[in-house]
């Protein structure tokens, strides 16, 4: 028997002009970025949270406080490592993840290879087992007005059942 878990994430920050835009742990090159205490990459923001959903684990921010100045501007790959390591401490597999971008602009889909790349050697899982999708708004509300962008991520894990 087989012990199959499911993990679903989401993040959303504001865009602020002049800062980095960083999804994926990738740079994308672009004249704003995304708001908040760390690097902001809602990307692997919403992985992370997908990881420790699948575990019941909380969510980034009782493993991260946004308060805790050791946070500000890191890089979040160390966030995403945090809940791998506990998915392999906890005896799973990651079978594959999911995820969706949704920014109005720039273009992304340039970037589809290296995020995904990217995520994969985080996470050390084929490249083939990590999901990289991308929308606009449909220039509707706070993202498709260029106020903020979103992201969402699922994650399966399994493990062999006692
Ligand atoms: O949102 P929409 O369905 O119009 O997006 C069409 C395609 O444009 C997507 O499938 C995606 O590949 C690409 N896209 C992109 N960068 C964005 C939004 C969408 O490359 N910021
Ligand atoms: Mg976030």
């Amino acid at each position: 028997m087989i012990d199959v878990r499911t993990g679903l994430g989401w993040d959303n920050h504001r865009i602020l002009e002049g800062r980095p835009l960083i999804l994926g742990g990738v740079s994308i090159p672009c004249e704003f970025g995304l708001d908040g205490h760390s690097d902001a990459d809602i990307l692997l923001h919403a992985l992370t949270d997908a990881l420790l959903g699948a575990l019941a684990l909380g969510d980034i921010g009782m493993h991260f406080p946004d308060t805790d100045p050791r946070w500000k501007g890191a890089s979040s790959d160390q966030f995403l490592r945090h809940a791998a390591a506990l998915v392999k401490d906890l005896g799973y597999t990651i079978s594959n993840v999911d995820t969706t971008v949704i920014l109005q602009r720039p273009k992304l889909k340039d970037y589809r290879l290296p995020i995904q790349e990217n995520i994969a050697r985080i996470l050390g899982l084929p490249a083939g087992r990590v999901g990289v999708k991308f929308k606009t708004a449909e220039k509707v509300g706070p993202v498709g007005e260029g106020k903020s962008g979103e992201a969402q991520a699922i994650a399966t894990l399994w493990k062999p059942s006692a």
